[in-house]
């Protein structure tokens, strides 16, 4: 199981140190939340902030736009060189044209779907998608409860993925722990995204290798 840790939960006014931090204790990717205060009830950071996070990081960055305009944050984004940009299948009317923008700025594309969102609406995107996210809350939130449905979802999807796409990975974001990692792991999850689980414990890298599973 590869690690993301979100450091919408990390201590902002010692940023760079909290970077530092999950890197050398062994993150695999660093899972950077974009609000837009539009499509989700919060906002975030923006490239100001998130081009320094990009300086201090020795892993490769993984954003989650929760905006409604997507291609523009992608333009704002790309120049970082994150390996991963997921958009919100609900916020986009044209999830094709962005996955073709995303490739041809050599990022690969990852949709992301709400809680209520089916596996099979997406499933004549998944041969040109790296990855697809999994929101196992509502998004716009770190440190809320995990709704155990994504579970049976991730089984679905994995199969779909097996027809499809066998090497598109599944992401899970929101509310991942020790706890859960299991059952994750079982349903065919590759990635876990998780917040407040490691940035709320007093070991970063143990915490991250307890998800390692
Ligand atoms: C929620 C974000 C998550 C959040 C996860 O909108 O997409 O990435 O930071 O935080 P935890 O792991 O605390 O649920
Ligand atoms: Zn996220």
């Amino acid at each position: 199981m590869l690690v993301a840790p979100s450091i919408l939960s990390a201590d902002f006014g010692k940023l760079n140190e909290e970077i530092k931090a999950i890197c050398d204790g062994g993150c695999d990717l660093i899972h950077v939340d974009v609000m837009d205060g539009h499509f989700v009830p919060n906002m975030t950071i923006g490239p100001v902030v998130v081009g320094p996070v990009a300086k201090a990081a020795t892993k490769p960055l993984d954003i989650h736009l929760m905006v409604e305009d997507n291609s523009f944050f992608i333009d704002l984004y790309a120049p970082l060189k994150p390996e991963y940009i997921s958009f919100h299948i609900e916020s986009e009317k044209h999830p094709h044209r962005v996955i073709q923008k995303l490739r041809g700025l050599g990022i690969k594309p990852a949709i992301v779907l709400n809680p209520h969102s089916t596996p099979e609406s997406i499933e004549y995107l998944l041969e040109d998608l790296d990855m697809v996210l999994l929101m196992s809350v509502n998004p716009g939130f770190g440190g809320q409860k995990f709704i155990p449905s994504v579970i049976e979802k991730a089984a679905k999807l994995k199969e779909l993925i097996n027809k499809r796409n066998p090497n598109c990975l599944i992401e899970v974001d929101g509310g991942v722990n020790d706890k859960n990692i299991h059952d994750l792991k079982e349903a065919g999850v590759d990635v876990v995204v998780a917040g407040s689980y490691v940035y709320g414990s007093s070991d970063y890298s143990k915490a991250i290798k307890s998800l390692q599973v």
